[in-house]
């Protein structure tokens, strides 16, 4: 099935000890930092900004995959940049023209993403599937971690993997909220290629075999 990319999630981490988690991902087999920035306005949570990415892009030696939770992002795009960020993830329902920030990503040189949420069809990035680097398929109402995975994100694995093959396009999906080691195989096995997980990795006694434990079902599928 190719490589499978595995994302922790810093919003499970233990902020007090934000260095020793970042150390625990550099030396383990995940490929990403998974960056949740929340704005108390398109979530009703607030998670952290600026001053702490710039101290986890400090110890990270892996790339920040940074997934904005924010209303009218292209504000930050730049600043994102600048903090060292490798993927940029927009929310399709939180841009007005998603083309034009797409397009503003990738001029800054990073990666660029389109998140929806768990209500939003897939058919909506027929449009833009071609342009766009990856597409995250929110598995939770986005705002918090450690929630419950929505099954119906299975469906709609199959329905973005026929999208980005119909079109011929190569973004890669990424699955983000819930997952664990009950759903990352078959997700897997539908297609996904990115899998966040947050509180499965950092609430677990050993994050690091939990990381490989998920890689392990991901690239078996
Ligand atoms: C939810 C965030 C997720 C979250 C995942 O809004 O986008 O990245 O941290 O956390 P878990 O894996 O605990 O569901
Ligand atoms: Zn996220």
């Amino acid at each position: 099935m190719g490589s499978k990319i595995i994302a922790p999630s810093i919003l499970a981490a233990d902020f007090a000890n934000l260095q020793r988690d970042i150390e625990m991902v550099n030396n383990s087999k995940a490929e990403w930092f998974h960056i949740d920035v929340m704005d108390g306005v398109f979530v009703p949570n607030i998670s952290f900004g600026m001053p702490v990415i710039k101290a986890i892009s400090k110890h990270a030696k892996k790339p920040l995959d940074i997934h904005l939770m924010i209303v009218d992002p292209d504000r930050y795009i730049q600043t994102f940049a600048d903090l060292g960020g490798a993927v940029l993830t927009v929310h399709y329902e939180a841009c007005t023209h998603l083309h034009r920030t797409i397009q503003a990503i990738k001029a800054a040189g990073m990666k660029a993403g389109v998140a929806l949420n768990p209500h939003t069809p897939v058919s909506v990035l027929e449009s833009i599937i071609s342009d766009v680097d990856l597409v995250c398929l929110m598995s939770v109402n986005p705002g918090f971690g450690g929630q419950q995975f929505i099954q119906n994100t299975f469906a709609k694995v199959n329905q973005l993997k026929s999208l980005i093959q119909t079109h011929g396009a190569t973004a890669l999906i990424e699955i983000d909220g819930g997952v664990t080691d009950e759903n990352a195989e078959m997700l897997c096995a539908a297609g996904a290629d990115v899998l966040v997980a947050g509180s499965y990795v950092f609430g677990s006694d050993n994050p690091t075999a939990t990381i490989d434990k998920i890689l392990g079902l991901a690239v078996g599928a």
